[in-house]
């Protein structure tokens, strides 16, 4: 067979072959089959030796037109099968923009957090702006400016957490009346929240928990006036029916002082194991701002009088939204605080 009758048998052959195609592996198998260096055109072209001279530029024009022939057919084929390639792609990554998305849960305050916020903004209405002060105390802020000297027996009550350098963790949020008197002149009316600490767990105590503090001080304060703020307050947490009642109590750096009791809100009164059968719930701490301690602040006891407050925050979480434990509030367990 002549050397251009092999070229078009091998051109013919090779077409329906590429047309067919269905891969770009398969296609470049076809391509060194044809064109490749042991592939049917190198074949071929061995046959160039027999030929006579003359004839050779000729056959040589012919190959290069096969040759030609084909790597067009092939990159034609090549660049179908990577448009429909990339289209098979597009179709199988689609992302349906229509669809809802997929949504983060969103988190919410805990419920001490929440406490706080709620017994901030009923304070807050009362004109009470918010402080804060250091959990490490030295004795001075803790006790001894309070009006608890070291052989006070009341001490004693406070289970302290005592460091290496003598501070101590606080024991209450009351120090921070020292921070802001000893800054600030009257007229003040702050509440302080913060975390407070003391050697002391079991299902009611916690070693580390949250009080509310609050002081009011201007001349001329009253203790009618420490009854009002509390009693709204206490309403205004429990609602407008709740009843409250007033203790003579004993505080260091109170006095005279009161402890407060809303009337149980788990049994209406009537007497449940939460308020030991009393029907009444101790709720906060209250009294006149001790003279002594206006003294160690620099002011003049004859000038000007306050009264002062400390609320235990997880009782009235605990109290409002049912909760029976303590540790409840600090296991992090969301299923517990997804209730919230
Ligand atoms: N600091 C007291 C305590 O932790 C609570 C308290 C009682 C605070 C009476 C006060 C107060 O400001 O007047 O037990």
């Amino acid at each position: 067979m002549s050397i251009q009758s092999q070229l078009d048998q091998m051109v013919s052959e090779a077409s329906p072959l590429i047309a067919g195609c269905a891969s770009l592996v398969e296609l470049e198998d076809i391509r060194l089959q044809f064109l490749g260096k042991k592939g049917a055109l190198t074949e071929i072209l061995k046959g160039l030796a027999t030929i006579d001279a003359a004839e050779r530029p000729a056959i040589g024009m012919a190959a290069n037109q096969a040759k030609t022939a084909l790597s067009t057919l092939l990159d034609d084929k090549k660049s179908e099968l990577e448009t429909a390639s990339l289209a098979a792609e597009m179709v199988k990554n689609a992302i349906d923009v229509t669809l809802p998305g997929v949504g983060t849960p969103l988190g919410h305050r805990h419920p001490i957090s929440q406490t706080i916020d709620e017994i901030s903004q009923i304070l807050g209405r009362l004109g009470f702006a918010v402080e804060e002060g250091p959990e490490i105390e030295s004795d001075y802020y803790n006790f001894e400016a309070l009006n608890i000297p070291d052989d006070h027996p009341a001490r004693d009550s406070h289970d302290t957490f005592y460091m290496m350098s003598g501070h101590v963790l606080r024991t209450h949020t009351s120090p921070v009346q020292v921070h802001v008197m000893e800054r600030e002149k009257p007229p003040i009316r702050i509440i302080v929240p913060g975390r407070v600490y003391r050697r002391d767990a079991d299902a009611s105590h916690s070693p580390a928990f949250h009080q509310i503090e609050g002081l009011l001080v201007d001349e001329k304060v009253t203790f009618a006036e420490l009854k009002g703020t509390l009693d709204y307050f206490l309403k205004a947490l429990f609602g407008a029916k709740q009843s409250v009642r007033f203790r003579p109590s004993y505080f260091p750096f109170t006095e005279p002082s009161c402890e407060v009791d809303v009337a149980c809100v788990l049994c209406q009164a009537k007497g449940c194991a939460v308020c030991k059968h009393t029907g009444w719930l101790e709720i906060l701490g209250a009294g006149m701002v001790n003279r002594n301690v206006f003294r160690k602040v620099g002011y003049d006891p004859d000038q000007v009088t306050g009264f002062a407050f400390g609320v235990g925050v997880e009782r009235i979480a605990m109290l409002k939204l049912g909760i029976p434990s303590i540790k409840l509030l600090t296991d992090n367990d969301l299923r517990f605080l997804k209730q919230f």
